[in-house]
């Protein structure tokens, strides 16, 4: 039997081209790309009508995290089954140590978690402390397990927060190995400082989340990341970008040409802060996470900064608490679990909101919802594209299928969701995992332990164009007697 597959009749899209024409693929990889393809004794997979994208590519998520006293609810299998649902076929995940946990045991820890994985997957690790065994391990991570970017949380004071002195022999690490730096941008201190003044004024409830994270303490640690990034000469990405304050930080940064990346939530491009004061105190609960949801203000600055470029990939950040895990926090706002979900709803929301809106064309959104994250994190073409070589990872997309996002349809292992009730245009026909059909007509085919890890080599390619501001090479020690 032929382990061909050929996709006949759909519109291909790529970030540089969009025609009517066929996908052929063998086994896991894609063979070839054209206008009308032979392949006979090939599985005929009909696309007329519909676009055939590269598969999404999540480049943030928290499967089955251990956070804030309890354990994100959606594991590696559950997780990767929702994300093939919405046509997300990848996602990066994040090793995050305990203090004083050694980052390579971590990450062990990770790996034998996402064995389950239904999709592929890949991590960042996060650098939680400092001593000379993480140094060695960051090394060893990027040669010998393809890790190529490390997590900085800037937040989370007493747990995870990295302090600069933290960042700083992180950075310089991760430049002397070619890896990319990412950062969640909030000033901890002033979160920690907050958090007690909302409280004791008498704000117990989720509606003291936001006040305690006001965009000012993000564009603060975004800023504090980029000009230390700038200073050492390497490379930033910044997850979760959710305000003006911290968009201008980037964008700042990038018209002085400096590499920094950005991602935004689809979530903080759709839901406001008024979520926060639903009198029902779950419904109000289930949206703390962080950053909080912002004004429209923030969230018309966040679909610019799209547009623009300043911002380049699309994420969900998806780590879901369920509401008696949120309950933890019912007296104080403090101890909510900060997460919430959406990595099966990504894709049609931004198809939804950005394609349908006319913000953005079809190419655009290929770029922002997959191929942009592959080339930032080093897996293209592999990942992210439709060309011979690459994996068959592939998206058949139906622009006229409308449904309404909701906790009763979801395949996420969370009984809320955030977009309940929302209706939208554009999901996925069919998915394609490495070849294989996980998605169609409704119903999931995936397979616990079929996902494979993804390497991505360090990629010094960066270095060379890193802005020199801070360069002490050019200049000469003053002589003195
Ligand atoms: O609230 C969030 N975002 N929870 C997950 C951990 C993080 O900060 O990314
Ligand atoms: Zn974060
Ligand atoms: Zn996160």
């Amino acid at each position: 039997m032929s382990d061909q597959k050929i996709i006949k009749g759909g519109t291909i899209v790529t970030t540089e081209r969009e025609f009517v024409g066929d996908v052929l693929i063998s086994g896991e990889t894609i063979q070839a790309v054209g206008v009308d393809l032979d392949a006979p004794g090939a599985e005929v997979i009909d696309a007329s009508g519909a676009y055939v994208m590269p598969g999404g590519i999540d480049p943030h998520t928290h499967m089955e995290l251990p956070f804030m006293g309890t354990v994100a609810s959606e594991d590696f299998f559950t997780g990767t089954s929702a994300a093939v649902a919405g046509g997300t076929t990848s996602i990066i995940d994040f090793v995050i140590p305990a203090p004083q946990e050694r980052i390579l045991d971590a990450y062990n820890k990770w790996r034998g978690w996402a064995e389950k994985a239904a999709a592929d997957y890949s991590f960042h690790v996060a650098i939680t402390w400092w001593d000379d065994s993480v140094h060695a391990d960051m090394k060893t991570l990027t040669e010998e397990h393809g890790v190529n970017s490390f997590k900085h949380f800037m937040a989370y004071k007493g747990a995870i927060m990295c302090d600069d002195e933290v960042l700083v022999n992180s950075f310089s690490r991760a430049k002397e190995l070619g890896a990319l730096c990412t950062v969640h941008a909030e000033n901890g201190e002033l979160v920690y400082r907050l958090q007690e003044q909302v409280y004791n004024a008498g704000f117990h409830g989720p509606e003291g989340h936001p006040l305690s994270r006001p965009p000012e303490v993000e564009g603060e640690a975004a800023n504090r990341a980029i000009r230390i990034a700038e200073v050492l000469g390497v490379p930033l990405y910044l997850v979760h970008t959710s305000c003006i304050d911290a968009l201008e930080a980037v964008t700042r940064a990038r018209l002085e040409g400096q590499r920094v990346f950005a991602e935004v939530l689809a979530q903080h491009l759709v839901i406001d802060d008024s979520v926060y004061r639903n009198t029902d105190w779950a419904a109000a609960a289930h949206y703390v996470m962080s950053p909080p949801f912002r004004s429209k203000e923030h969230q018309s600055a966040l679909w610019q900064g799209l547009q623009s470029g300043m911002l380049q990939t699309t994420a969900t950040d998806h780590c879901c608490f369920c509401t008696d895990q949120k309950a933890m926090g019912r007296e104080d706002f403090r101890k909510i679990p900060n997460g919430t979900g959406g990595v099966e709803d990504r894709m049609s929301v931004l198809w939804h909101h950005g394609v349908r809106s006319g913000k953005l064309t079809p190419s655009e959104f290929v770029a922002v919802t997959s191929t942009n994250t592959a080339r930032i994190f080093n897996i293209h073409p592999k990942k992210g594209s439709l060309a011979p070589g690459a994996d068959a990872d592939i998206v058949i997309w139906d622009p006229n299928k409308t449904r309404t996002l909701s906790k009763d349809t979801h395949h996420q292992n969370v009984d809320f969701n955030i977009y309940e009730g929302m209706e939208v245009t554009g999901a996925a026909a069919i998915t394609i995992s490495r070849g294989s059909v996980v998605w169609k007509d409704g119903q999931l085919h995936t397979v616990r332990g079929a996902g494979k890890h993804i390497e991505r080599p360090c990629f010094p390619q960066y270095w060379d164009s890193q802005l020199k501001r801070n360069e002490f090479g050019k200049s000469t020690p003053v002589k003195r007697d």
